[in-house]
């Protein structure tokens, strides 16, 4: 059973730059919240109350005035600096104090997810107790993914962003690992663009048999929010769907409630921490 999330949150964001010159990809809105809000839900969502966020040098301040410690929400996060991005993979050997002997999910900062059978699928996948698990969807750029090839419902072949096509089967930010992972991060090696890979990783499970996989089909959608047009898509698609279904997306206060994590009286200080806005009306309406 996986009890502990890190949320990787540093990165350059050259991509969105100038945004990111001055606040970290992950504090910018996306639509009425802050990006690490989704992401964050996913975790909450799949039932993981232990979260290390980690976070670009000087940034800490900055998240901790939003999530603060997690007591606000009824979780605990806490912060790990990750001095350079030197790649995805990294976040185990960071995080390694943090896991101890425990199995781990790991979530990208930028992503995106929402979709009906999310919630069940997370919440099998999370009961695992031994190898990894990835989600993947079916994408028609997969030149820039990492990629898996599916045969005979294992998978065969990771490759990180292939030149040539080999599959639609794109790797989303979204993993669950058991605890040899943190051994496996320690002993891949940097890529040519000098970084720690999680295909690396990945590779290793797969080559052990322990690699299982989950398919985010038609019905949920996923996307990574590292350019300024994918902000700008999503941001209005959370805008339809709160406005037509009078629903919040990500609203971590509402999962928490409902994950019965925080009282009526911790929502109501919630209420007031936030202020007056339509976040809080929201909140005052559950
Ligand atoms: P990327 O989108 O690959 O990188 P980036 O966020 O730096 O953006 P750009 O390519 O525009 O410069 O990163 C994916 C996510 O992982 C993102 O949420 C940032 C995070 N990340 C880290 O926190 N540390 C790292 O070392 C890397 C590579 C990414």
């Amino acid at each position: 059973m996986i009890k502990k999330g890190i949320i990787l949150a540093g990165g350059t964001g050259t991509r969105l730059s100038p945004l990111t010159k001055a606040v970290n990809k992950q504090l910018l809105p996306l639509y009425d919240k802050p990006l690490i809000f989704y992401p964050l839900s996913i975790l909450m969502l799949a039932g993981i109350k232990n979260i290390l966020i980690i976070v670009n040098d000087g940034q800490e301040e900055n998240f901790s005035n939003i999530l603060g410690n997690g007591k606000r929400y009824g979780i605990n996060i806490k912060y790990k600096i990750q001095k350079k991005p030197r790649g995805i993979a990294e976040a185990f050997i960071l995080g390694k104090n943090f896991i101890k002997k425990d199995s781990v999910s790991l979530i990208l900062g930028d992503n995106f997810f929402y979709g009906q059978s999310l919630t069940a699928k997370l919440l099998k996948s999370k009961n695992q107790n031994k190898g990894a698990t990835i989600f993947l969807k079916s994408v028609n750029n997969p030149e820039n993914f990492g990629v898996a090839v599916i045969k005979n419902s294992k998978i065969s072949t990771i490759v990180e962003k292939p030149k040539k096509f080999i599959s639609k089967q794109a790797i989303t930010g979204l993993y669950f690992f058991d605890n040899e992972v943190i051994k496996i991060a320690k002993k891949i090696k940097p890529s040519k663009r000098n970084e720690l890979e999680i295909t690396d990783i990945l590779k290793v499970y797969q080559k052990n048999k322990n690699l299982k996989y989950e398919e985010i089909g038609r019905g949920a959608i996923w996307s990574d929010a590292g350019k300024i047009e994918d902000l700008t898509n999503l941001s209005n698609f959370v805008h339809s769907i709160e406005k037509v279904q009078n629903i919040k997306i990500a609203c971590i206060d509402e999962i928490a409630l409902n994950q019965k994590w925080i009282d009526k009286k911790q929502l109501q200080s919630n209420i007031k921490y936030y202020g007056n806005c339509e976040y809080s009306q929201y909140l005052k309406n559950l």
